[in-house]
């Protein structure tokens, strides 16, 4: 097959085959489609993004997947006909590098490549650089001060796109989140009116039966934790720093009706470690806990329960029943993707540890974790019907490998989860078919729980190209409804969302 190489031979895995970015921004008119789209569709969008490096990377053996660039891929469903689009989120670094006709910035694995003229950008002067090289060679680290400013580079938005009342935000989780149209141009820098004091996350909650926003924020200096609830409209209701010990990632958290759950796992994030090829640090040794606060509580009324070593970037709901907390997730043994030594260029993801789904049952009385497996097939990107956010969920999503390697792609099957009759409903793209992240969107605003359609973009290897595919999320077995397809790939990408384009 074609190995999708744009800049030129490397051994590096995100930098070839479908992680390869795709350079030009295009839009395509009324897609062929196989199948009928469901009227329904009419007047939403479908709005994702991954990253995607625009130029060559200045370190090829040691740039990393998570410091492509943004770039935003929709399709818009116009009256039965589906139309697509890409364009960059033209970040601080898109910019600064588009006037250079060039990359200036090294990524998380590779900071030492940033060019000079990528540090004048960015207003490191002589004697900034002095100590920034000096702190790092010495194993200090960047003084905070430096830290903000590397990290308002690093900042993509290639994480999560979603939208917050009549805003489209492109999310990272170094930084803040940049506002886009709905013809997905860049509108700038979002920090709801200057009370975001720090990054935020990619996954923030937005609950459906309280007018209310959550999102936090990890840093590698304290407030290690911060802790934010937004009424819909973006008005700051609380604002809490968590007490952690030190830094770690925290990728997302569980919301129920009353209760945060804070995941204090062993990806250590330290400030001396920045600049180097590890700046996350898998250290098990220091333990793995989860913390629950009450939503309106503060970092003082958190819990703390030691937890058996494991790593969730994602969950799908959590609810609470009796004196349990409810959640289920996607549960790892170690980090992948970031658990690297300091030689290794970034080894695909296929050679990482996978993901099991787990149904974890927290008592809040005797604090006994129970865990149960719901499968032991790779999986990964949990979600459901996220009207019924925070409520015991009866139909969940995800994506998972069966019958299959990793060897060039991501999962082949998507599967519906129906808790009630504990039965999974699943359907695999078969060989040579990779997709990510399936997305439920409702019939229509009133539907009953889990009536709505599943939307996946899926890479067709031998062809070397992509498909977006439709399935009636009450039948996934079936197979897709219908089928757009594509004049060309799409590379792999992790989040987005179907909003409707009013
Ligand atoms: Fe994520």
């Amino acid at each position: 097959m074609e190995k999708n190489q744009p800049f030129g031979p490397t051994e590096n895995a995100y930098l070839q085959d479908n992680y390869a970015p795709i350079i030009q921004e295009e839009e395509f008119k009324d897609l062929e489609v196989e199948g009928e789209i469901p009227a329904q569709l009419n007047g939403k969008m479908l709005i994702r993004t991954g990253p995607n490096p625009r130029f060559k990377p200045r370190d090829m053996k040691y740039y990393h997947w998570f410091d492509g660039d943004g770039m935003i891929n929709a399709f818009y469903f116009e009256e039965g006909k589906v139309r697509y689009k890409n364009r960059f989120v033209q970040t601080k670094k898109w910019k600064l590098e588009d006037k250079a006709n060039e990359a200036l910035f090294g990524g998380i694995r590779s900071g030492m490549s940033t060019s000079l003229k990528g540090w004048r950008a960015i207003k490191f002067g002589f004697f900034n650089l002095m100590l920034l090289g000096l702190r790092t060679i010495t194993g200090i680290g960047p003084t905070k001060s430096q830290y903000k400013s590397i990290a308002e580079i690093i900042n993509a938005a290639n994480t999560n796109v979603l939208r917050q009342a009549d805003k489209l935000l492109a999310f990272d989780e170094i930084g803040q989140p940049y506002e886009i149209n709905k013809e997905i141009e860049t509108i700038g820098k979002h920090n709801y009116n200057g009370e975001l004091r720090g990054p935020s996350i990619a996954h923030p909650l937005t609950d459906p039966f309280k007018n209310e926003m959550i999102t936090m924020g990890y840093n590698a200096y304290e407030p290690y934790f911060q802790y934010y609830r937004f009424s819909p409209d973006g008005k700051l209701k609380q604002y809490e720093p968590i007490v952690v010990p030190y830094g770690v990632m925290m990728h997302a958290f569980g919301m129920s009706e009353n209760y945060i759950m804070f995941y204090h796992m062993p990806a250590v994030f330290d400030l001396k470690n920045i600049g180097t090829r590890r700046p996350f640090r898998w250290m098990p040794e220091r333990g793995t806990r989860i913390g629950v606060m009450p939503r309106n509580g503060t970092s003082s009324d958190t819990r703390w329960f030691d937890i058996p070593t494991c790593w969730v970037f994602h969950n799908m709901n959590m609810y609470e029943e009796g004196d349990y907390l409810i959640t289920d997730v996607a549960k790892y043994e170690r980090i992948p993707l970031l658990d690297l030594g300091t030689e290794n260029p970034s080894p695909p993801f296929t050679l990482d540890p996978v993901a099991i789904m787990v149904r974890w049952k927290l008592n809040l009385k005797t604090g006994k974790l129970e865990e149960e497996t719901l499968t032991d097939d790779p999986v990964e990107f949990p979600n459901m019907d996220e009207r019924f956010l925070t409520k015991k969920q009866r139909h969940g999503y995800y994506v998972k490998l069966k019958d299959g390697n990793q060897k060039n792609g991501l999962w082949n099957t998507v599967v519906h989860r129906d808790f009630e009759l504990e039965k999974d409903d699943m359907y695999c793209f078969g060989e040579n078919y990779y997709t990510g992240e399936a997305l439920f969107t409702p019939k229509f605003d009133d539907s009953p729980e889990g009536e709505g359609f599943l939307l996946n973009l899926v890479y067709d290897l031998k062809a070397n190209k992509s498909k977006l595919t439709i399935f009636d999320a009450e039948n996934v077995s079936r197979g897709p409804i219908a089928t757009v397809q594509l004049p060309r790939r799409v590379e792999y990408d992790f989040h987005g969302s179907v909003v409707k384009m009013d």
